[in-house]
C-alpha cells in the first residue's frame, strides 16, 4: 500500500525536475505520464530518491531523445514555405527532411511508395486512423493516399511535436486532430477503422511487462496494426524470431485474426480486431 501524501510529495518534486531540466522543459511531458511512472516504481517497493532515480531512467526510453528532433520553429516556416509554393514535391521534400531526422521514419523513407499500398491492401482505405506514439510519423501522410475526410488522429506525449504535426494538418487543409496524450495510461476511445502502433510495443514492454494486451484490448478499432523493427540498428542482426514470440505473448488465446507483411526493416503485425 503506498502512502497518497509520499507520492504527492515526490511527485512535485519529480515534475518541478523534469519541467525545469535543460533535457525535457520544452517537451511540456504529461502529468499523468510522471505519476503513472512514479506510482510504479513505489509498487514495486522503491521509495524516494530510488524511486525518482528509477523514473528518470524509464522516462529516458520513453522520450528516447536519442532518436533525434528537428528544429521546431525551422520545420514549420519550411512546411509554411513547401505548402505555398503548392507543388507535390516540394511538399514531399519537406516531408523527406523532417522524417529523416528521427531514426524510426528515417528508416522508413525508402520504402514509403510501397508502405501504404501494402498496408491498404490488408486493411482496405481507412476512413479513419488513430496514429499511436506517432513520433514524426504523420508527415508520411503525402504517400499514405488517403482522402481528405479521413479522419488522422494522432497521438504523442512530446508537445513540440504534436505542435508540429497539428500545424502541418491544417496546412494540408485536414482537421487537426493531433493530441498530447500518454496512451498507455489513456488508451484513446475514438472508434475507428485502423489503428497504427509503429515502433514502440517493445518500449511498452520494457515500461510495464504485461502492458500491452489490456492496451491493445482497449482500442475501439477494426484494424490494429503494429510494426516492430525486424533488424536492429546496424542491420546485421534478424529480430524477426525475437519479435513474432513477443507478439505471440500478448496475443495468446485471444481470437483475433494476424496477417504479417515485411516492409523494409519493418516486420507489421495486421491484426484483425473486430
Ligand atoms: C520510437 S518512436 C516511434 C514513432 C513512430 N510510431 C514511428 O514508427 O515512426 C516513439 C514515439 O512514441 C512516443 N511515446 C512513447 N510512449 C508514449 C505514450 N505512452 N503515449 C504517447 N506517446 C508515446 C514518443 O514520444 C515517440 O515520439
Amino acid at each position: 500500500m503506498i502512502e497518497s501524501e509520499n507520492v504527492e510529495a515526490l511527485l512535485a518534486q519529480l515534475s518541478t525536475d523534469i519541467w525545469t531540466s535543460r533535457k525535457y522543459r520544452s517537451l511540456d511531458l504529461p502529468l499523468e505520464t510522471l505519476r503513472d511512472l512514479l506510482e510504479q516504481e513505489l509498487t514495486k517497493g522503491r521509495s524516494g530518491n530510488a524511486a525518482l532515480q528509477a523514473v528518470r531512467e524509464k522516462l529516458h526510453n520513453i522520450v528516447a531523445p536519442y532518436l533525434g528532433d528537428p528544429d521546431y520553429p525551422a520545420a514549420a516556416f519550411m512546411l509554411d514555405k513547401a505548402v505555398q509554393s503548392g507543388d507535390s514535391e516540394t511538399i514531399k521534400a519537406a516531408c523527406h527532411e523532417i522524417m529523416a531526422t528521427h531514426a524510426s521514419t528515417k528508416e522508413r523513407i525508402p520504402w514509403l511508395e510501397t508502405f501504404y499500398p501494402q498496408l491498404w491492401s490488408v486493411t482496405g482505405t481507412p476512413g479513419s486512423v488513430l496514429d499511436l506514439a506517432c513520433g514524426l510519423h504523420p508527415f508520411g501522410l503525402p504517400w499514405m493516399g488517403l482522402p481528405l475526410e479521413t479522419q488522422y488522429h494522432a497521438y504523442d506525449l512530446h508537445t513540440p511535436r504534436i505542435e508540429l504535426i497539428s500545424h502541418f494538418l491544417q496546412l494540408l487543409g485536414r482537421a487537426p486532430l493531433a493530441i498530447v496524450q500518454d496512451i498507455l495510461v489513456s488508451p484513446p476511445k475514438v472508434q475507428a477503422d485502423v489503428a497504427l502502433f509503429f515502433k514502440e510495443a517493445h518500449r511498452f514492454e520494457q515500461r510495464q511487462k504485461g502492458c500491452n494486451r489490456p492496451f491493445f484490448e482497449a482500442l475501439n478499432v477494426r484494424w490494429l496494426l503494429v510494426s516492430l523493427p525486424a533488424a536492429d540498428l546496424s542491420g546485421h542482426h534478424s529480430m524477426i524470431d525475437r519479435q513474432r514470440s513477443l507478439m505471440d505473448s500478448i496475443l495468446t488465446g485471444l481470437d483475433w485474426p494476424v496477417q504479417e507483411l515485411l516492409i523494409g526493416n519493418e516486420l507489421v503485425f495486421c491484426i484483425r480486431k473486430i
